[in-house]
């Protein structure tokens, strides 16, 4: 065996790519690894196309590393340069011979000479020590609230991809546009086209909307742990109790779940509307490696103006 070697990804590399991710961290009827939800993530990100690294060792693709263009604005209008930290894997031949460490630090190598200020991340229990090791640090631990629902559910086969018409009918989130507010932290910027992109455009999850005065709660249907659940991703619009009730009036699962962020404004609406964070639930922990000396202090969640549809890429 030869010793893995670090280049930038090619076009052509995708269908080993494709096999690296399936072989390190499998499928399930929800996610599926095709090449148009790479495309998706990684080409037509209206950020930019992502930063792809691969190691080769033995004639083959071993390991992948891929960071996604984004940005966050902070409440004076300045404009982070960031990258997501998403889709690594170690093809489990060749685990544990530093080929994630060397993708990673080559990575954000390229990433600090084209000036990115910052290296965000939501990793998983796998990768998530390794990312401590190599100087990222933890902002927070992240929950759930939820809104439960009283009376009969149906039962579900935990296989069963949901539908979106269970609960609302399809009517496009994004018609209309809605205005985004001002931010209260760090927020990515909802244009017009990363609207589109993040919801009408993605290849395999479904959004629907529920309108309620002004507001648009933006919604997918989920199952998390054999349970089917709604999922709110965003709040387009004028946010209001009103309309987070009547979100959990069209559920037809057990539970309504989301998540915004201390700052957020539509936070504290969920929680008038009788949604509750759930005790000890800890869904995701979001990680951070600033490139630069930052406006903001990133390890502060309370600094984070975020949404579900902001962490997630469902
Ligand atoms: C996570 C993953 C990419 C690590 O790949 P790897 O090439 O084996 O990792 P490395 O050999 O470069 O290890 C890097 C550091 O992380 C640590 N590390 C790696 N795997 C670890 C594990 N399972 N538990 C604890 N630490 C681990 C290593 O100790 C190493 O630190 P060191 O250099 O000080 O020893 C690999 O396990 C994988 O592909 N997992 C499945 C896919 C996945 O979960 N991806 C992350 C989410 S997209």
């Amino acid at each position: 065996m030869t010793g893995p070697s670090i280049r930038l990804a090619r076009p052509d590399d995708l269908p080993q790519i494709l096999d690296v991710l399936r072989a390190a961290l499998g499928e399930t009827p929800l996610l599926r690894r095709t090449p148009e939800l790479w495309r998706w993530k990684h080409v037509e990100n209206p950020f930019g196309p992502s930063l792809v690294l691969v190691a080769e060792a033995d004639g083959r693709v071993v390991g992948v590393r891929a960071f996604m263009r984004w940005e966050l604005e902070t409440p004076d209008g300045d404009t982070l340069r960031c990258v997501r930290a998403v889709d690594t894997a170690t093809h489990p031949d060749y685990l544990r011979r530093g080929i994630f460490r060397r993708l990673t630090e080559s990575a954000i190598e390229y990433a600090r000479d084209e000036g990115v200020d910052l290296v965000f991340n939501t990793p998983n229990a796998k990768s998530g020590a390794g990312y401590l090791k190599m100087g990222w640090r933890t902002v927070a631990r992240l929950g759930v609230i939820v809104r439960w629902r009283t009376g009969r559910v149906a039962p579900l086969d935990s296989d069963t991809v949901p539908r979106l018409d269970d609960h609302v009918a399809a009517v496009d989130p994004l018609d209309p546009l809605p205005p985004a507010r001002r931010g209260h932290g760090l927020r990515t910027p909802r244009r017009d086209a990363y609207l589109h992109w993040r919801f009408s455009q993605h290849p395999t999850a479904r959004y629907g909307a529920v309108r309620f005065g002004s507001g648009t709660a933006v919604v997918r249907p989920n199952v998390r742990a054999g349970r089917r659940e709604l999922v709110v991703s965003d709040v387009l619009g004028d946010a209001t109790a009103g309309l987070f009730r009547e979100v959990a009036k069209r559920n037809r699962s057990r539970y309504v779940a989301t998540w915004f962020s201390p700052a957020a404004p539509e936070r504290r609406i969920a929680r008038r509307a009788l949604y509750a964070p759930v005790p000890g639930l800890r869904t995701l922990t979001l990680v951070a490696r600033p490139l630069r000396s930052l406006p903001v202090d990133v390890f502060d969640l309370g600094n984070w103006d975020l949404a579900v549809s902001d962490l997630e890429l469902l």
